[in-house]
């Protein structure tokens, strides 16, 4: 099949989606795919660029960005009944306008398949509030939580009250960290509610875990609609505040996970129980990334599921698939295969 592969996007994580899509480009052109690269800037505009363009998260200064001078811009025909400009799109983007069920709308209505989950499985799963809540329904186990809808007014106290110190501040729909701190007192939430409304007006507080090991598993659709699902990877690195941060993420470590780490007797299987568990809750396709928390007495908790995944070279998924045998080309082609189907 061809290949559309659209990247950048118009979230904040627009430079992990150029790395992640700009990878999944060219690998799937060394596989012999025909694809054509569709960027799309911060401002929403789509350019074509030239095959073999790359985007690589190298320093802080200089993160990578689709621009509309890198390519010709174009307009693709995505309403009922147009031509579809390849046999599969494979949207690789991130956050709002790419990983939420937008563009997979654009593509349901075009008619086209398309890599990934579908509309309500994206935008649940991009959306930390109702995803939290129907996963809590389903007795899912997972952190404390409350949310500041937009235009809603923080409380403080009352956020301490109900979760303890100290508090994770998130933007809602968002990924890659951006936007979140993490808060040691009443006062210091008001800063990061600001800082995470600069990103989403709706807000979503946990309750910080203590001396958990955070895990993550790659979960892959098989042809015959099986999961496989990756062994847990261990994130070792953490930030200067002591968590995932973005930096941590991809600068300031080139090797932030341990691939093979040791878990006391049956936590992997029940790690990948839960993945299995919330991956088909959310009507997830194709891919997804399940992160968790280890708590000391082996409680797994859910900390969210991502329906679309960094595909950087730094990024998990890549790795842990790597880990289990299958390449990064294998697990692209694998993809494409699955939507084609
Ligand atoms: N949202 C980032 C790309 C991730 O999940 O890896
Ligand atoms: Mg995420």
């Amino acid at each position: 099949p061809t290949v559309a592969v659209f990247f950048g996007g118009r979230s904040v994580e627009q430079p992990v989606s150029a790395a992640s899509g700009s990878g999944v480009a060219n690998a799937l052109r060394e596989r012999g795919f025909d694809v054509t690269a569709i960027g799309i800037t911060r401002a929403g505009e789509w350019v074509e660029l030239p095959s073999g363009a790359a985007f690589a998260i190298d320093s802080a200064d200089a993160l990578p960005e689709v621009t509309a001078d890198a390519g010709k811009s174009v307009a693709i025909d995505l309403g009922p009944g147009s031509r579809p400009i390849a046999d599969v799109y494979f949207p690789v983007l991130h956050g709002p306008y790419g990983e939420d069920g937008t563009i997979q709308g654009l593509f349901e209505m075009a008619d086209v398949p398309y890599v990934g989950s579908g509309v309500l499985s994206s935008s649940l799963s991009m959306d930390k509030e109702f995803s939290k809540r129907l996963l809590a329904a389903e007795g899912v186990p997972q952190g404390a939580f409350a949310v500041l809808k937009p235009g809603e007014e923080l409380d403080a106290d009352a956020v301490v009250e109900q979760l303890g110190l100290p508090i994770f501040v998130k933007p809602a729909r968002a990924g890659s960290s951006l936007g979140i701190s993490r808060a040691k007192s009443a006062d210091e939430l008001a800063a990061a509610v600001a800082k995470a409304r600069e990103v989403d007006e709706k807000v979503v507080f946990e309750a910080a875990f203590m001396d958990v090991r955070e895990i993550e598993m790659g979960v892959l659709e098989t042809l015959d609609g099986d999961l496989e699902i990756t062994f847990p990877l261990e994130v070792l690195a953490m930030g200067e505040d002591g968590w995932f941060d973005f930096d941590a993420k991809y600068l300031d470590n080139p090797e932030p996970f341990n691939l093979h780490p040791d878990y006391p007797e049956g936590v992997a299987e029940r790690a990948q129980d839960l993945a299995r568990k919330v991956f088909r809750l959310l009507d997830c396709r194709d891919l997804a990334r399940v992160d968790c928390f280890l708590a000391p007495d082996g409680t797994v908790y859910l900390n969210e599921v991502n329906t679309m995944p960094g595909l950087t070279p730094m990024s998990g998924v890549p790795q842990a698939f790597a880990a289990a045998g299958v390449s990064y080309g294998d697990l692209v082609e694998r993809l494409v295969t699955l939507a084609a189907a």
